[in-house]
Parts: structure tokens; C-alpha cells; sequence
């Protein structure tokens, strides 16, 4: 077998960091098994550049030795206005901690637009290897489709963190941030044929980080110091708002799927339709779980085809309002082992 750590798995992050976002970049950036090739960021957390100059601070003051081209993308959501979460993440994105880290300047960031980046990296390496880890909205993976949609098929896979499937949201009854800020973008990705898998917020719950644990890390160097302090305003809003004295793995949680395959404990295939239009269900990812899904169940699916033979009509008005089940694509994780999770990440320091 291959030995992983001579052969690592090129990955190009996509991202809005965002202080779990600046933890999956630690994560990537110190384990063996991944070269990180690229960053590209769009609006999310906070405003675009601020996420570039956030992933570069990240970059310096994590201490990691290789540092990936970064480059800026969408600053807006495809259709619609932008969304921000400074409330949760601090006004800059990063538990607002500028006085001991201040921002470096934008001349480090890569010239070239995010999308140009992204076909770039995909273009150097050879077809199906480059696995894409995104863990924002989907602005900057969509706009490449639209540019280049043979070269993005170029990707091995495409692992994002977004959604909520068998749990409430997070931004809205119904939706989790990444998916909230560009519904139109998600909808496009997730129906791309590039092989996928999402990891959303029933996955992300099972990774609590608290504050105690986090605590071991504070002496361990720079590194260890950068991630305690920025993660400091991040588990307040926890504690104000769910009181748990900590935060959740989430984004890192999408890197740990790229490097080990011991963290998924469950998955399972379905189609997500993503909830474009506005009202109190947008941007919320509906699977159809119902026992009776025919793509789950043989016997069903029996039923279905012959459905679909004697009762046409049926079927048809049932497509027509796009309730119709539909070819399952996407490997959604529901459960993992956030314990191993956590303990590899602070084995990282
Ligand atoms: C996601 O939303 C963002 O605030 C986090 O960085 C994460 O990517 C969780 O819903
Ligand atoms: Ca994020």
C-alpha cells in the first residue's frame, strides 16, 4: 500500500476564515498526509478581504511552514446580498484580537482572482487528484463551474462542510450558514458531477471542543497561543447563547475528511435540494428520508420503476413540483468520531 506521508493528498482549501475556518487550516497545514496547493477565499464570516488577510495571519502566527498561494474571490453571494457572522466569530472574523495580532498587509495575497486559482491548481496537477475542501459558501466553486465546468471536473472530489439534514439550523430554524449565504451557489454545486461529500451541521455537533480542553494548548508556543486567544470570543458566544463553554470542530472537521477515513462512522447517499427562494426555509437542504425513498430500498425501487411504467401521469405531476425522488449523488456523513477528531487536533501543537 502507499505510504501516505510520501505520497500526500494535494488539497486546495476554499474557504471564509472565520476562527474554525483558521483551525481547518492548521489542521491541514501541519498533518504529513495533505499538501495544501492553494487558498482561495470568499465573503463569509466577514467581508473578502478580511478573510484573505485572516487566512495569512493564520499562515504566520500558526507557524506553518509551507505557504500556499492565497487568493481572493467573490466578495458577494451569486444572486443576492451578502450575509456576515462578526457576532460570532468577532467584528474581524478572528475573536477580535488585532492589538496582540495585527492584520498583515494585502501585498502577500496572490494577484490572481480566486476562480483563476482554483482552474490553475486544477489544471497543474493530473485529472482526478486534486481534492477540493470548502468550507464557505459555495460562491467561488460555483463561478468556477460557470467559467471552466471541464476543468472543475478535473477534481477527485469536492468535500464541504454546509447544510443541516436531520437537525435544526443554525442561521435559521432550518439552515446552516454556508448554505444560508449563497443558496443559488450551493443548489449548483451539489448538482455538479464532480463526487462529493457534504459534512453539515449533524456531523459537526458530535465534534465539542471546550474551553478546558483547548486550555492544554496555550503554552504550546506561538501557535498554541494564537489559537487560544482567537478562539476566545468565538466559545463566549457559545456560552452566552447555548451554554456550552466551548465550540465545534466544523470546518475542521471537513479537512479531518480528507486526511483519515477512521472519523466517518456513518454515510449515506442522497440528493440535497437546497431551498433558493426567499422565506423562512431559505437556504435549508432537504433530503428525503422517508422510509418508503425508493433509491434506499429495493423492494420500493421496484415498485417505483413500475410506477413510473403504469401510472405515468402520477409521476409526472410529482416531477413537475420537484418532489419526485431523484438519483442520490451525495455522500452525506451523519455520524463521525468527534472524539478522535479533537484529540488528533490538539495533537497538531
Ligand atoms: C459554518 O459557518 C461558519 O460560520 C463557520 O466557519 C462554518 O464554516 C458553520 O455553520
Ligand atoms: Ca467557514
Amino acid at each position: 500500500m502507499p505510504n501516505p506521508l510520501n505520497n500526500p493528498t494535494p488539497i486546495l482549501l476554499d474557504m471564509d476564515p472565520g476562527v474554525d475556518d483558521a483551525l481547518a487550516i492548521i489542521l491541514a497545514s501541519r498533518s504529513p498526509q495533505i499538501d495544501v496547493k492553494a487558498i482561495t477565499v470568499c465573503g463569509g464570516n466577514v467581508g473578502v478581504e478580511q478573510c484573505a488577510l485572516n487566512t495569512i495571519k493564520t499562515l504566520d502566527w500558526g507557524e506553518l511552514k509551507s505557504k500556499p498561494p492565497v487568493a481572493m474571490g467573490a466578495w458577494r453571494p451569486v444572486r443576492r446580498s451578502p450575509f456576515r457572522a462578526g457576532g460570532i466569530h468577532g467584528p474581524d472574523g478572528l475573536g477580535d484580537v488585532l492589538d496582540r495580532y495585527p492584520n498583515p498587509s494585502l501585498t502577500d495575497i496572490d494577484p490572481r482572482p480566486a476562480v483563476d486559482l482554483i482552474l490553475h491548481t486544477l489544471r497543474e496537477l493530473p485529472p482526478n487528484s486534486l481534492t477540493i475542501v470548502a468550507t464557505a459558501p459555495l460562491t467561488n466553486i460555483a463561478l468556477a463551474i460557470s467559467k471552466d465546468p471541464e476543468t472543475v471536473r478535473r477534481a477527485k472530489q469536492i468535500i464541504w462542510m454546509g447544510g443541516a439534514f436531520t437537525t435544526h439550523g443554525n442561521i435559521s430554524p432550518v439552515a446552516e450558514f454556508n448554505a444560508f449565504c449563497d443558496p443559488d451557489a450551493a443548489a449548483e454545486v451539489l448538482n455538479f458531477s464532480v463526487p462529493m461529500t457534504v459534512v453539515g451541521l449533524d456531523a459537526c455537533l458530535q465534534c465539542p471542543l471546550t474551553r478546558d480542553e483547548l486550555r492544554s494548548i496555550r503554552e504550546c508556543g506561538r501557535a498554541g497561543a494564537f489559537v487560544w486567544d482567537i478562539c476566545q470570543m468565538y466559545m463566549d458566544f457559545y456560552q452566552k447563547n447555548e451554554g456550552f463553554d466551548g465550540c465545534f470542530l466544523h470546518d475542521p472537521l471537513a479537512v479531518s475528511l480528507a486526511i483519515w477515513d477512521d472519523i466517518t462512522a456513518d454515510q449515506k447517499n442522497y440528493h440535497v435540494d437546497v431551498v433558493t427562494e426567499p422565506g423562512v426555509a431559505w437556504g435549508q437542504t432537504i433530503i428525503d428520508r422517508r422510509p418508503r425513498y425508493p433509491w434506499h430500498n429495493p423492494i420500493y425501487r421496484h415498485a417505483y420503476d413500475t410506477l413510473k411504467r403504469m401510472a405515468p401521469d402520477t409521476l409526472a405531476s410529482l416531477e413537475e413540483v420537484g418532489v419526485c425522488e431523484k438519483p442520490p449523488h451525495l455522500s452525506i456523513v451523519f455520524s463521525v468520531d468527534g472524539k478522535r477528531l479533537k484529540k488528533r487536533f490538539l495533537k497538531c501543537f
